[in-house]
């Protein structure tokens, strides 16, 4: 029997050579051995490892800083420490306030196009350097840095190699080919003009509710460890050779320190309680690499560790990180991170530069940012010391990447050479990439690999859609509503087996659905979650789209056909799917693999002649859980009993036969999905539906139809995609009356408020009064928000339905304290208005059709 295997094959000392390595491998250093002897536990009393920052102190650099600094007035010094978003931010702002730095977050993009043209990438990068160069309004030049989060492969650019995410690189095991997608990354985005990445991501994700898991490349620390130095040589090039940070390299940024993979209940920018040492040993694992490396910058993250927003936390950021560890880059927050912090806003906090952040990412609030760090400078409260070192921290960065030198991000090494973007050589590391992160765990009677020479019926609904396949972070911040013709420089999974079908004389359809006309040999259901990032990936818990079986039906129907089935299942994490395993004769976890479909026809067809093309090599480096409520338990831990083991993974050479597995999931009771409201006719656990009017008429709507005294409102069940999945509400007008979307306890919605998240509604107008009709929300006693509606809804297609978004930013500046909503949905009007609802959700700025504008 294949679970309860244990495929454990790291022990105790790994984590230790993977330091060791990675400190010896800072080459042209004759201490480091003696350096790395230091790390050892036992050596010293404090858990944190001592790391040999790799660059030695360089006496000319230092005074070329000395002299520059010596020139700036204060208010350029802190310039240089805030960082804003381009949605948010102009180059003329750039030339006035002299900001160090600009950042697209995934959802910013030029013209606020998400398929905006490599071109226009590089323009702006040019516009924004140029501001930051040009002294005709006074003050010095320095060169602005620009972050993108090219978090697998320049993934915010249309044409560019889409690695997978790093899950799936994990199950590679190569670090080797970590360093090759790193080089490759860099280049992409220096063709594009920026030359700062937001990675890697060094999580040590410890609960796979967490929407971030796909982000770390492991559970494992030893295997975090051993990737992080790997990719940041990678992306910078290696220190004391001519390639580190020249033209085809850009800094790195190691995230999210520290904790970010261990919070309670996997929450996303929650808290992370654990003792020092653990906390060391699992969720700093890839930092002592990292640094040894030469990482440029660090990235602070959301979370707190015991209580203690990280933005704020001087133990860890100042006396740990640039103290202890030796990290001799400068340290960047996240996005209004700071804000977070106990006593500031995204406005205001001193308090972030104080614990030992260099750089803010005040995306949209760098203004007021500036000018109250302006502020605390001359009070005081930021000690000139403290700005003076940040400046440094920066500029030394900066000098070392050569950018005082190298002119427009246009005219250096790669700048505008698109052809690089998706180059075939590059392509082909992503491919290979794909296929050594391919884990196979069920191979009954060995299905695979195919034959070719077949009728192969391909189907599911992530069988031909590359957007599904990439996940998140991809042109956009959640990665979704793309179209195929985003990704000229890509291959969907289809693709892939359709052209090495034909070439082999064999033929492979598509059908999404899984029909067909004449009955095919065996088929391919390609199958999964849709793309998410950050907290909208958070789950309750790990079932696999609960309440939606259309996956399970589609395997199961072709099984009842007579059809070998093999299921390919996208994931950004294991997730509960006995019943799908079960169903399949084969089962591939296949991760997020990126713009390479191709490279899961090279592992699961064979060569025409019959021989395997390529063998499945990748090992889980997660978890797969034994019940969805299994959802932390990580590999070394006591009571430790997964279905599939940390580092399980067949290959053709093993006997894939699984005994059927028990198909009770573990979850008890109604469990809704995150975000979601009301949907497919069903409230959300914990939510009501009340009319309420004036005089104190009130009903709580439990059955069809409902109405308030004197019909003043009625609802009814009408249908939209299923039966009876929307609700019909008529006002009559003959007095004021409300629809509340009610919640019995208190929602949080700060983090979704922080970014740029919005209720969205799937509505049709049916009716609209003269009358206005207002929209808000409300926060316990005299706490509530309201926005003018009616204009909004007489803009609407009248009788079709639609999305409409209501950016939760909106109902705070409103009123409302998204913190704690207890309605998070209120309709009102005197007039005669009807409409009916389908849906009621959280969901990205590009997942309405229509915007609420935010005014009051
Ligand atoms: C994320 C970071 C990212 C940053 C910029 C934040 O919300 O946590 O990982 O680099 O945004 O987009
Ligand atoms: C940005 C992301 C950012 C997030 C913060 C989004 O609007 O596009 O880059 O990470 O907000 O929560």
């Amino acid at each position: 029997m294949a679970n309860g295997r244990d495929f454990t094959r790291v022990g105790g000392g790994v984590l230790l050579a993977a330091l060791l390595l990675a400190l010896v491998s800072c080459k042209g250093d004759g201490k480091a051995d003696q350096d790395a002897a230091s790390t050892q536990a036992g050596a010293n009393a404090s858990p944190w490892p001592e790391v040999k920052w790799p660059l030695a102190e360089d006496a000319a650099l230092e005074q070329r800083i000395d002299a520059l600094l010596a020139t700036l007035t204060m208010e350029e010094k802190v310039g240089q420490v805030v960082q804003g978003d381009i949605a948010s931010i102009t180059p003329d702002d750039v030339r006035k306030y002299r900001l160090g730095s600009i950042l697209a977050g995934g959802n910013s993009d030029p013209g606020g196009r998400y398929d905006a043209a490599p071109a226009e990438w590089l323009a702006l990068a040019d516009a924004f350097y140029e501001a930051s160069m040009d002294t005709s309004q006074g003050g010095k030049a320095i060169p602005v840095m620009f972050g993108i989060d090219a978090v697998h492969g320049q993934s915010n650019i249309v044409g560019a190699t889409l690695f997978p995410h790093n899950i799936g690189l994990g199950a590679t095991r190569n670090p080797d080919l970590l360093r090759r997608i790193g080089e490759i990354t860099a280049l992409e985005t220096r063709v594009t003009g920026m030359e700062w990445a937001f990675a890697p991501t060094v999580a040590v994700p410890q609960d796979d509710r967490w929407g971030r898991s796909y982000e770390g490349y492991s559970e494992s620390p030893e295997v975090v460890a051993s990737f992080a130095g790997a990719m940041v040589e990678g992306l910078q090039g290696r220190p004391g050779t001519p390639e580190f940070l020249d033209g085809r390299r850009v800094a790195a940024s190691v995230k999210h320190f520290l904790g970010d993979g261990g919070t309670t209940n996997g929450k996303d920018q929650g808290d992370t309680r654990i003792g020092e040492a653990e906390l060391v040993r699992i969720h700093a694992a890839g930092y002592p690499p990292a640094i040894a490396a030469g990482a440029q910058t660090v990235m602070a993250s959301f979370n707190s560790v015991n209580g203690v927003k990280m933005h704020g936390n001087k133990p860890l950021l100042a006396d740990a990180l640039k103290g202890r560890m030796n990290f001799g880059g400068f340290v960047v927050g996240d996005w209004n991170g700071h804000g977070q912090v106990e006593g500031c806003t995204n406005t205001d906090c001193p308090a972030t530069i104080n614990a030992g952040l260099d750089m803010a990412m005040a995306s949209d609030s760098w203004k007021g940012f500036y000018e109250s760090t302006l502020a605390a400078v001359k009070a005081g409260t930021i000690p000139q010391e403290r700005l003076d070192d940040a400046v440094r921290r920066i500029l030394r960065v900066k000098f070392r990447l050569g950018l005082f030198e190298a002119g427009k991000p246009s005219q250096r090494a790669v700048g505008g050479k698109f052809a690089l973007l998706g180059a075939q050589e590059h392509r082909a590391v992503a491919r290979q990439a794909v296929r050594e992160s391919l884990v196979l765990l069920k191979n009954q009677g060995g299905l695979l690999p195919l034959q070719p020479r077949q009728r192969i019926l391909v189907a599911g609904d992530g069988a031909h859609d590359v957007g599904k396949q990439a996940g998140g972070w991809t042109l956009n911040w959640q990665g979704t509503g793309t179209r195929r013709i985003d990704f000229p420089n890509a291959d969907s999974i289809f693709e892939g087996i359709a052209r090495q079908a034909k070439a082999a004389g064999g033929e492979a359809a598509l059908a999404i659905d899984g029909d067909y006309r004449q009955k095919p040999d065996v088929a391919i259901v390609v199958f999964g979650e849709d793309p998410y990032a950050e907290f909208q990936g958070d789950l309750p818990n790990l079932l696999y789209k609960p309440g939606n079986d259309t996956d399970l039906e589609l395997i199961r129907r072709l099984k009842a056909d007579g059809i070998p089935v093999v299921a390919v299942f996208l994931s950004g994490r294991p997730l509960w799917v006995n019943r799908e395993l079960n169903a399949a004769d084969a089962f591939v976890a296949a991760w997020l693999p990126g713009s390479e479909g191709g490279g899961i026809a090279d592992v699961l067809l064979r060569k025409p002649d019959g021989g395997v093309q390529h063998d499945f090599t990748g090992k889980l480096s997660f978890s797969w859980p034994r019940t969805a409520t299994q959802y932390a338990n990580n590999v070394g831990q006591e009571g430790y009993d997964p279905l599939f083991a940390f580092g399980f993974g067949l290959t053709y050479a093993d006997n894939g036969d699984l005994a059927p597995l028990p198909e009770e999931s573990g979850v008890t009771g109604e469990q809704g999905a995150s975000g979601v409201f009301y949907a497919r006719g069903d409230l959300a656990p914990g939510m009501a539906l009340r009319l309420e009017g004036d005089q104190g008429q009130s009903l709580t709507v439990t059955s069809l139809p409902g109405a308030l005294e004197g019909d003043l409102l009625r609802v009814t069940g009408v249908d939209h995609l299923a039966q009876e999945d929307a609700r019909r509400f008529a006002w009559s007008g003959a007095g004021p009356a409300s629809v509340v979307l009610q919640s019995h306890s208190p929602i949080d919605l700060q983090r979704e408020t922080n970014g740029d998240v919005m209720l969205v509604l799937t509505l049709r107008p049916e009716r609209i009064p003269t009358e206005e009709v207002s929209l808000g929300a409300s926060c316990g006693d005299g706490c509530r928000a309201s926005l003018p509606l009616r204009d909004a809804l007489a803009g609407l297609p009248a009788d079709q339905w639609t999305t409409l978004g209501v950016p939760l930013k909106c109902l705070a500046t409103a009123g409302a304290d998204t913190g704690k909503l207890d309605s998070v949905l209120q309709l009102r009007t005197a007039g005669e208005l009807q409409l009916s609802v389908s849906r009621v959700a959280l969901g990205a700025l590009n997942e309405a059709q229509h915007m609420l504008p935010c005014t009051r």
